[in-house]
């Protein structure tokens, strides 16, 4: 899911968007970013091509914030004075034309949460959900002077509210990529409002672009506490409330799907299951209800990927175990190499998630007495800009395999 987040300057963007990244589990990452790392460049008098930093694999985002080199950046690039540079470059079509393409890098795989000036009307005009951020002048003027630490004395705001206009003026009235909002944004005026109200808002916008598989939401609403209280899960982490995932796992038990679906209400998990479950027709009229969808492990399931992907495009978690079949003693087997084809692809960020504590298969009486204690993490995201420079099969099933084996060891 890609969430376009354009306004005015000062209208807190950028605060909204990361609050909504936050709360839904996403992504969070400001184009101005991108316009000031090349202003910076232009101010020491060099050159950088952003494409090759993001392939080369030395710019990245973490979740507090951008890197280059191993440096956070993002202090250096919000100076006043690389402001000025940024606004500058931001002119240059070339310019613009390498931001947007580098844009589209970072946001491969979506689940990301951007914010600017022509996001949704320019560089990502089919993103799902596209918002435009307002406000009054005066109400900007008296947020930014109380940010800098300022007496909000009407002389003090009136400058700044004619600063702020004629930046309004200048972005709406440029050539190229004006500010506007895109045929199908939602506009919100924040004046008046708190960031949360703000946000509330958002929120809500996007949660009707969540699917639901209604069966499966309903036993996770019936059985999940029953299955949490008589296995003691203990869980660790937290599942996205938007976007499409594929969420892969370590495989011990058959209980792994149910109790991983039990902690990750409200999403559900669409799981590619074993076709030798869907036999029986009663049996595949359940699994199918509850979102699950067959796959041959013997051979090269083209179908199965095919579905796969289609649940992905309609931002929906797809689970599936790599190892293909159960581990009973918890050492994890040889993965099936076709699970990093989706990630190095682009077509979805992965989420790993470790289970441990049903090793050595749960005997009937164990099973009665609730007897074992089972542990569920969800590990950091990984997306398809974090394989660089090795965005290639091999390096993405081992990369992804070390993330969940490092899980796994660490509950
Ligand atoms: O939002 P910001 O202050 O970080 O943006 C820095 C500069 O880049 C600012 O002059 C506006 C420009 N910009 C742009 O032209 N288009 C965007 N999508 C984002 C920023």
């Amino acid at each position: 899911m890609i969430i376009t987040i354009d306004g005015v300057a000062g209208s807190g963007k950028s605060t909204l968007g990361r609050m909504l990244a936050d709360r839904l589990g996403l992504t969070f990452f400001s184009s101005g970013l991108l316009y000031r790392l090349k202003g910076l460049m232009a101010s020491r008098g060099e050159e950088i091509a952003l494409e090759d930093l993001v392939k080369t694999g030395r710019f990245r985002i973490r979740k507090d914030g951008v890197y280059l080199d191993g440096e956070k950046i993002d202090d250096v690039l919000q100076s006043e004075e690389v402001g000025k540079w940024a606004a500058k470059v931001a002119k240059d079509p070339s310019v613009r034309q390498q931001v947007n393409a580098t844009l589209k890098l970072l946001a491969e795989g979506g689940n990301f949460v951007v914010d600017g000036r022509d996001m949704g009307t320019v560089v990502f005009p089919n993103a799902k959900v596209k918002f435009y951020i307002d406000a009054d002048v005066m109400e900007r003027a008296r947020r930014r002077v109380l940010q800098l630490g300022l007496e909000p004395t009407e002389e003090v705001l009136r400058e700044f509210a004619e600063k702020i206009a004629a930046r309004d003026k200048a972005d709406k009235e440029r050539e190229i990529a004006p500010l506007k909002p895109a045929d199908d944004a939602i506009i919100i005026d924040t004046t008046g409002m708190t960031p949360e109200e703000a946000v509330d808002i958002m929120e809500k916008h996007v949660m009707k672009h969540v699917p639901r598989v209604p069966l499966q939401a309903f036993a996770q609403k019936t059985l999940g506490p029953i299955f949490r209280g008589w296995f003691h899960i203990h869980f660790v982490g937290r599942f996205p409330k938007a976007g499409r995932w594929l969420m892969i796992f370590n495989h011990i038990s058959n209980w792994d799907p149910p109790l991983i679906a039990a902690v990750s209400y409200p999403r559900q998990i669409e799981y590619m299951a074993k076709k030798e479950l869907f036999q029986n027709s009663i049996l595949k009229y359940l699994f199918y209800k509850l979102g699950a969808f067959p796959v041959d492990r013997e051979a090269k399931d083209i179908r199965a990927v095919r579905e796969a992907i289609r649940r992905l495009r309609q931002e929906r978690i797809v689970g599936l175990a790599p190892e293909a079949h159960r581990s009973y003693d918890g050492r994890m087997l040889p993965w099936h190499p076709g699970v990093s084809y989706f990630i190095v692809k682009g077509i979805t960020p992965v989420l790993p998630v470790a289970i441990k504590g049903l090793e050595g298969g749960v005997k009937i009486r164990e099973l009665i007495l609730a007897k074992r204690r089972v542990s569920i993490k969800v590990g950091e995201p990984v997306y398809p800009r974090d394989l660089y420079p090795n965005r290639d099969m091999d390096s993405a099933l081992h990369f992804l395999r070390e993330k969940v084996q490092q899980l796994y060891d660490s509950l």
